[in-house]
C-alpha cells in the first residue's frame, strides 16, 4: 500500500495528520539513504582526492540531473537551497536589486506566503521601486483582470505562487506568464505547494525562476530548489561568497566559477540532497497522474463530509492541491485548533503565513487540512467525528 512506504504511520501513536501543507511525511527510502549518506557513506562533495568523495559527488549531481528533468530544465539550472524562502531571497538579492530601479514595479497576488511578500517589501524599501497586488476573483483565482492593468512596461518581476497554501488550487500561471513576457518582465513562481501535486514544466510556462522545497514532497527538511534559467543565471552575481564557488582566488581578486555552483558556497546539506534523488525516483514511480487521482479523490471525499457540517464557510471553492480552509461560523478557529488537537487531529489554524491574504478576506484566520496521497478515507472520517465534536463542546 502507498501508505506503507511511510514509517510515520508504523508508529503506534495515532496522529492524524493532515498538516501536508506545511510539511509531507518522509518515505522509507529518503530516511534510509539519509542515514546511509550520513554515517557509512559520508564524506564531503566537489573535493575530495578519493573513491568515497568522487562517489558522493556522482550522488550529487545524480540528483541535480533527476530534479532538472522532474521540471523539464537542464541540469545547471538547478541550485540547491535550503529551501524555497532562500530560494525567493536569492532571486531577490542577485537578479533583482542589482537592476531594478525606483520607476518600476514588482507584481505579487494578494494570497502570497510571507516567503514571497516580506522579501519583495524589502526590496521595494532599498530600491524605491513600487510593489503591486493582484487581487482574487470570485473563484479565488489571481483576478486576470486586474493584473492586466498592473503588469505594464514599469514590471521588473511578476512573483506569484504556483498554487497558494491557503487557497489550495492550481493559479493561471501560464497566462500569467504570457502577460508578463508581453511587458517584457521577469517570472519567478513559489511552487512550494505545486510540486507535489501538479506536473511543472518550467519551459512551457516560460518562467524565469521557480523554487521550492524537498520536504514539501515527500524529501528531507532543509534543502529547497531553485530553477533558473541559464541565460540569467550566468549574468547573475552570488548571494553567499565562499569556497566551492571559485576557479581562481588571488589576494585582491576572485574568479567564480560557473553556475550552478557560483550559488553553492560552502558545505551543502549532502545527505539531504543525495536522499532526495528517491523522493524524485518514488514520484516517478507513482506517477503524478496516480498521486493526483488518489489525492483528488480523497479531497473530494472531504469536501462532500465537510458539506454536511452546519455553518460551515470555506475560504477557498475548491482545491487541486488537497488543501480545504474554512471556518466554523460564531466559533474561533483557535478554540477548534485546541479541541482537535486533544483528539489527535494535526492539522493548522492561524493565517499561515499570509496575514495580508486574510486582512484581505477579512478573516481572523482559519482552519486548514492539507491532504496527501497517503491519507485515507479513514483519516478524513476520524477528522470530521472530531470537528463535530470539538463544534457540539464549543456551542454547549
Ligand atoms: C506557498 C509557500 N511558499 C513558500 C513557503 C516556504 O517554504 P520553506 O519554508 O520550505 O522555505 C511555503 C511553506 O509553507 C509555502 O506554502
Amino acid at each position: 500500500m502507498f501508505r506503507d512506504h511511510f514509517p510515520f504511520f508504523d508508529q503506534v501513536n495515532n496522529t492524524v495528520f493532515l498538516d501536508n501543507a506545511a510539511s509531507t511525511q518522509k518515505t522509507r527510502g529518503v530516511l534510509d539513504a539519509q542515514i546511509l549518506s550520513d554515517s557509512v557513506e559520508h564524506s564531503n562533495v566537489h573535493r575530495g582526492n578519493y573513491a568515497l568523495s568522487r562517489q558522493n559527488t556522482d550522488a550529487f549531481e545524480m540528483t541535480r540531473a533527476l530534479t532538472a528533468q522532474f521540471i523539464n530544465a537542464q541540469k545547471d539550472e538547478i541550485i540547491f537551497t535550503s529551501g524555497t524562502t532562500f530560494g525567493i531571497n536569492l532571486v531577490a538579492y542577485s537578479f533583482v536589486l542589482p537592476s531594478i530601479n525606483s520607476d518600476q514595479n514588482i507584481v505579487i497576488s494578494i494570497a502570497e506566503h510571507h516567503a514571497n511578500l516580506v522579501i519583495w517589501q524589502r526590496i521595494t524599501a532599498l530600491s524605491g521601486c513600487e510593489l503591486r497586488y493582484i487581487e482574487l476573483d470570485d473563484n479565488g483565482d489571481y483576478d486576470l483582470l486586474q493584473a492586466q492593468e498592473l503588469i505594464d512596461e514599469n514590471t521588473f518581476l511578476l512573483s506569484v505562487a504556483h498554487v497558494s497554501n491557503v487557497l489550495g488550487q492550481l493559479q493561471p500561471i501560464k497566462a500569467l506568464t504570457t502577460l508578463a513576457k508581453q511587458c517584457g518582465a521577469f517570472v519567478l513562481i513559489d511552487g512550494a505547494q505545486a510540486v507535489a501535486h501538479v506536473d511543472v514544466d518550467v519551459e512551457y510556462l516560460n518562467v524565469d525562476f521557480y523554487a521550492f522545497s524537498a520536504h514539501k514532497m515527500f524529501g528531507p527538511t532543509g534543502l529547497g530548489i531553485l530553477y533558473g534559467k541559464s541565460e540569467l543565471l550566468n549574468k547573475m552575481p552570488p548571494l553567499i561568497y565562499g569556497g566551492e564557488m571559485v576557479e581562481k582566488v588571488t589576494r585582491n581578486h576572485t574568479t567564480l566559477t560557473k553556475p550552478p555552483h557560483r550559488f553553492e558556497a560552502g558545505t551543502a546539506a549532502i545527505s539531504a540532497v543525495i536522499a532526495f534523488a528517491h523522493a524524485i525516483e518514488f514520484m516517478n514511480f507513482h506517477t503524478l497522474e496516480n498521486l493526483q487521482a488518489a489525492n483528488s479523490k480523497l479531497t473530494a471525499y472531504a469536501f462532500k463530509q465537510l458539506d454536511q457540517i452546519k455553518n460551515i464557510k470555506y475560504i477557498s471553492p475548491k482545491s487541486s492541491a488537497g488543501i480545504i480552509t474554512f471556518n466554523i461560523k460564531g466559533l474561533h478557529h483557535a478554540d477548534i485548533a485546541m479541541l482537535l488537537d486533544e483528539q489527535n487531529i494535526a492539522l493548522r489554524a492561524g493565517t499561515f503565513c499570509a496575514q495580508v491574504l486574510f486582512e484581505y478576506l477579512k478573516e481572523s484566520g482559519a482552519l486548514r487540512i492539507a491532504i496527501s496521497p497517503y491519507n485515507n478515507q479513514n483519516d478524513i472520517d476520524l477528522f470530521i467525528t472530531a470537528l463535530n465534536k470539538a463544534i457540539q463542546i464549543l456551542e454547549d
